[in-house]
């Protein structure tokens, strides 16, 4: 098995203000002072992000956005450009995630199109994918999985593809307490895995982080991160909390 170093990373969605997302970053910083093996990022809201990549100038937390517009610039009200996040010290953006697939309309060719837009700017894409109850009800797991990966990726070549982050979020984990059990879980990301070395070759496969994601805890992240094919986590709820979101980083260092 390849060395994937975990990646944990915090997706705080519409929560805390500019000042609460630094104290939280501060903390957060203090709290994980001795962490070596695991590469953490937090995803604050837009308003904090400039705010937060000061705060954490000269600490290994990265900092990610939670969505971007895949246009450079322009007459775009209310969105935010790849560069302006560069320049507000992002180094990852998360990319259709469920909510803003389901809450949001935003479709396969949108989140291609961010991915696309990320990558020319340097940014490291956090591509969610992940199946509603309703699929896996229906058998159709697999097959969404695969075509997530592969619109989202459409006309992303390997040269063009830096790094990239995977996040398995099964929709129905998301907020509501039901955890992928380790197993099912595994099986999606080997799945994920073996799509990425169909489409850019073993190599670039193993070298991929794939999170897991949708209510990680404290008490289930070790039994996650154990797996062979989970790299690591996108946590929402429990990473507002700065003591908390500490304890699931060390527990999977
Ligand atoms: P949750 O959210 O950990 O609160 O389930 C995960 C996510 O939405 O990324």
């Amino acid at each position: 098995m390849a060395t994937r170093t975990p990646l944990i990373a915090g997706n705080w969605k519409m929560y805390k203000t500019g000042p609460e997302a630094v104290q939280a970053a501060h903390a957060l910083n203090a709290l994980t002072a001795g962490v070596a093996n695991v590469d953490i990022m937090i995803a604050p809201p837009f308003t904090a992000l400039a705010a937060v990549s000061a705060a954490l100038q000269g600490s290994p937390i990265a900092v990610g956005a939670q969505n971007l517009h895949w246009e450079s610039e322009g007459a775009f009200t209310g969105e935010i450009a790849p560069g302006m996040l560069r320049a507000a010290g992002c180094r990852y953006v998360i990319i259709g995630h469920s909510e803003r697939r389901q809450l949001f309309g935003e479709t396969d060719q949108a989140v291609n199109r961010k991915v696309q837009a990320a990558l020319a700017a340097g940014l490291i894409p956090v591509l969610c994918i992940g199946e509603t109850e309703a699929e896996r009800e229906a058998e159709q797991t697999f097959s969404v999985l695969d075509k997530q990966v592969r619109f989202g990726l459409e006309n992303v070549s390997l040269q063009t593809l830096g790094d990239l982050v995977v996040a398995y979020e099964p929709v129905w984990a998301i907020g509501t307490g039901k955890t992928a059990t380790r197993e099912q879980a595994q099986e999606a990301h080997a799945f994920i895995r073996e799509r990425l070395g169909k489409l850019y070759g073993e190599d670039m496969a193993e070298a991929t982080g794939i999170l897991y994601g949708g209510s990680v805890k404290p008490n289930n992240i070790a039994e996650l991160i154990g797996m062979d094919d989970i790299d690591g986590a996108l946590v929402g709820g429990a990473s507002l909390e700065p003591e908390t979101f500490a304890r699931i980083i060390k527990l999977g260092d």
